[in-house]
């Protein structure tokens, strides 16, 4: 299948990076509002460079990933989808539910494809942990903890000012891969409680290419709440670009039998441990290639081409969505907040596929 590009940023990179891996599709073209940004992918990976209209009007492309800012993502998509192409994009699936929805709206009525990032889901580590938790190891999950705490991405990506935009903010930059990994492992989300703020009105880079530059703050920067799944399991979370050093775990999910730690979900290995009641924790062995991103996109062309659903699905991307956004809305009105929205787990991935194949 050939497909497009649109937004070719910092993350762009890993996209045409890990499209070398795969036959079943090839990057045909790229395009940016930025021309020249399109211009210098296109020279470094040999496809072509086109303006946004161009490559929406190429009709050897069936499928575009949307690699744009948070805010366009939605845009975007529904651009992709009127032109008769499946898209992809990357996380978060849109900055607030009512534009998502249109989004997942649009896929089913065009009968067209939507998907969305993370797909470090589909990684050994996080498929690896599932199997583990499917398989009994905690026994019934009663609990967990998600935390991903850090001070923001402004000491290091060169045009950070979005990561503070709406769309921004720990919880819809990295909750993605905390939610979806959650999702994937426990199934959907019943309810949200939280209480939000933040901690700075304007933040400033020290990032080569925006060092100096005053990024102001417009949206929560430290998230703490509490996410019951329909499975029962309550997780605790906290998201923050609001704290320095700390010592919390990624993801830990305690059941009645034992308890497991899931490697960081912003990743596709990791040591994955179990300990049972009182014992020690042990190593469990990854029974999955760890693969990187374009697995979901591969995933998703392979699923067309089949007529299978894909894994990294609008559908799921939509609910984890809604799950990120309660909790400002929980905050705001001091309310649980209840999900509107449900979704299956993803299919397993199954085990014994080689690096960069997913089954038919
Ligand atoms: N940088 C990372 O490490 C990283 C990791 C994982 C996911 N992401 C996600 O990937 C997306 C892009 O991040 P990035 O770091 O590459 O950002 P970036 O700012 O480096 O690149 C985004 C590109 O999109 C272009 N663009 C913006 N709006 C557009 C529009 N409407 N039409 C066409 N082009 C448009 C910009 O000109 C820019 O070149 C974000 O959603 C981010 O959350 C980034």
């Amino acid at each position: 299948m050939n497909i497009g590009i649109i937004g070719c940023g910092n993350i762009s990179r890993a996209y045409f990076n890990g499209a070398k891996n795969t036959d079943l599709l090839t990057i045909k073209a790229c395009a940016d509002m930025r021309l020249e940004a399109a211009k210098e992918r296109a020279e470094q990976y040999g496809v072509e460079a086109l303006s946004v209209e161009e490559l929406l009007a190429d009709p050897e492309i069936e499928l575009v990933v949307n690699l744009t800012i948070p805010r366009a993502h939605v845009e975007v998509g529904l651009q992709c989808l009127e032109a008769g192409k499946h898209t992809y994009s990357e996380k978060p699936f849109g900055v607030d539910i009512e534009s998502g929805k249109r989004l997942v709206d649009k896929g089913r009525e065009t009968g067209l494809r939507v998907g969305c990032a993370p797909d470090t889901f589909l990684g050994a580590g996080v498929q690896t942990s599932r199997k583990a938790v499917d398989e009994g190891a905690i026994g019934r999950p009663i609990a967990g903890t998600a935390f991903m705490c850090g001070h923001g991405h402004e000491s290091w990506h060169p045009n950070p000012a979005f990561y503070y935009d709406l769309g921004g903010g720990p919880m819809l930059d990295m909750g993605p891969y905390y939610v979806t990994a959650l999702v994937n492992i426990l199934g959907p989300v019943k309810r949200v409680a939280a209480v939000t703020t933040k901690a700075f009105n304007e933040r400033l880079a020290t990032s080569d290419g925006a060092k100096g530059q005053v990024l102001p703050v417009h949206v929560t920067t430290h998230l703490a709440g509490t996410i019951e799944f329909v499975n029962g399991c309550i997780v605790t979370m906290i998201m923050s670009f609001d704290m320095w050093r700390h010592a919390l775990p990624c993801i830990e999910l305690y059941g009645t039998e034992g308890s497991i730690k899931v490697p960081d979900p912003n990743g596709f290995g990791g040591d994955v441990r179990v300990a049972k009641s009182r014992g020690e924790w042990e190593s469990v062995e990854l029974a999955f290639p760890n693969n990187a991103r374009m697995i979901g996109v591969i995933d998703m062309v392979q699923a067309i081409k089949s007529g299978r659903p894909h894994r990294v699905s609008g559908d799921l991307a939509y609910h984890v969505l809604e799950v990120m956004t309660a909790f400002d809305r929980s905050s705001e009105s001091g309310e649980h907040i209840v999900m509107q929205s449900t979704v299956a787990r993803p299919a397993a991935m199954p085990t014994g596929l080689a690096e960069w194949a997913v089954e038919a």
